[in-house]
């Protein structure tokens, strides 16, 4: 066996089942009034609640120290690998309240798919499905008074993995920390649900081929901050990425998938390529609007079409998905010199059913056919 092979199993070894989390409950939780006060504004990643969950990875103990403990700041040696090298990646899922008062994640089972297949491009050790959901049911039940109730307010939950190995060598880690944290969460975008309008990214690329664009890693989102940045101060909301290559077809935004209404009621959504993220709402959408009986085709998009498509009237419906921001209608599309604008920069009717469609599912107001929604407390 190879040095590089050897790391490799070492990684995805079997780690004895972790099916427990030992509880450390707070002895200074928020007061309810407090916690009443956030949940009834939440915004989005403001406020989080008492306690996080944690476990610990080494070559010669695999996943141990599995925890729940007090939420607070962590410490960290300067030297740790992940503030050096950003070996890191993290997953974004929301726990929901159901008008019965029980609490339910949504396809857990794909997130925990993705975070192995980040991890495993990361160099990072995959933690077994069971433990990913281990930890999550375990903090929400800690923290289930949390979970808000009303409008679309859910909490969020942001399990993640980093370096934590005090080592400055370029190798991967040799002690490696999960943790989630949970965020009661509002919209994602300030003013709630609206068009959003979205800056095309002229010179940066999120990813290229070979590159991580696939894997959800902190070091993609700082790559795509001085386009928001640039986004930001052209007016827009969101930034969108054409391939590193040709700098021709649609990506996707800083943190969302795309997707485009044809007149005749098609949708395109680009391709996953290497470089784009594999979004659980992208994917739950493709069904969705399949179960509607609508085509829907994944593949390359030009932007050419966009800007085409918007000016004769072929395209009616530009949408963005993501599990933060669930569905969110795109207004505007803005270049130095031109602005291009589908469907009169409305949200359209089909974004807003299959957006209501799947909060429904995911709220528990429709039949969950799928078998998507995973009951947590
Ligand atoms: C999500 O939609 O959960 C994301 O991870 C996108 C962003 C908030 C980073």
């Amino acid at each position: 066996m190879t040095a590089s092979a050897s790391v490799t199993a070492a990684r995805s070894a079997a780690t004895p089942d972790i099916v427990s989390f030992d509880v450390r409950r707070s002895s200074t939780p928020s007061p309810p009034e407090r916690r009443r006060e956030i949940l009834s504004a939440p915004g989005f990643g403001k406020f989080f609640t008492d306690h996080l969950a944690r476990m610990t990875w080494t070559p010669g103990q695999g996943w141990h120290h599995a925890c729940v403990e007090p939420y607070g700041p962590i410490t960290l040696d300067p030297s740790a690998a992940v503030l050096h090298y950003a070996q890191e990646i993290f997953e974004g899922m929301k726990a929901y309240r159901h008008d019965d008062g029980s609490v339910w994640s949504f396809r857990p089972t794909a997130n925990a798919a993705r975070f192995a297949r980040s991890a495993e491009r990361l160099a990072l050790p995959v933690l077994p499905e069971q433990a990913f959901l281990a930890s999550i049911e375990s903090l929400v039940r800690t923290d289930v008074e949390w979970v808000p109730t009303g409008g679309e307010t859910s909490l969020y939950l942001r399990p993640f993995m980093f370096a934590s190995e005090s080592f400055l060598g370029v190798r991967p880690a040799a002690e490696v920390t999960f943790m989630v944290i949970a965020s009661p969460a509002g919209a994602y975008f300030s003013g709630g649900v609206r068009p959003v309008s979205i800056w095309l990214s002229q010179h940066f690329s999120r990813a290229a081929a070979g590159g991580t664009g696939e894997a959800k890693c902190g070091g993609n989102y700082a790559a795509s901050l001085s386009a928001q940045a640039e986004a930001t101060a052209h007016g827009c909301d969101q930034v969108c990425f054409l391939d590193a290559q040709s700098h021709r077809w649609v990506e996707e935004l800083g943190g969302m998938n795309l997707f485009f209404v044809h007149d005749d009621g098609s949708v395109v959504t680009p391709e996953l390529t290497g470089s784009i993220l594999r979004g659980v709402t992208r994917d739950s959408l493709i069904t969705l609007l399949r179960d509607e009986g609508r085509t829907v085709t994944e593949r390359r998009f030009d932007i050419a079409e966009w800007r085409d498509g918007a000016a004769s009237g072929t395209i009616r419906e530009v949408f963005a998905c993501g599990t933060a921001a669930v569905v969110t209608p795109v207004g505007r599309l803005v270049e130095p010199d031109a602005e291009h604008v589908a469907g009169g920069g409305e949200t359209g009717p089909v974004t807003a059913a299959v957006r209501r469609r799947l909060l429904d599912i995911q709220y528990g107001r429709a039949d969950d056919v799928h078998g998507w929604l995973h009951r947590l407390a």
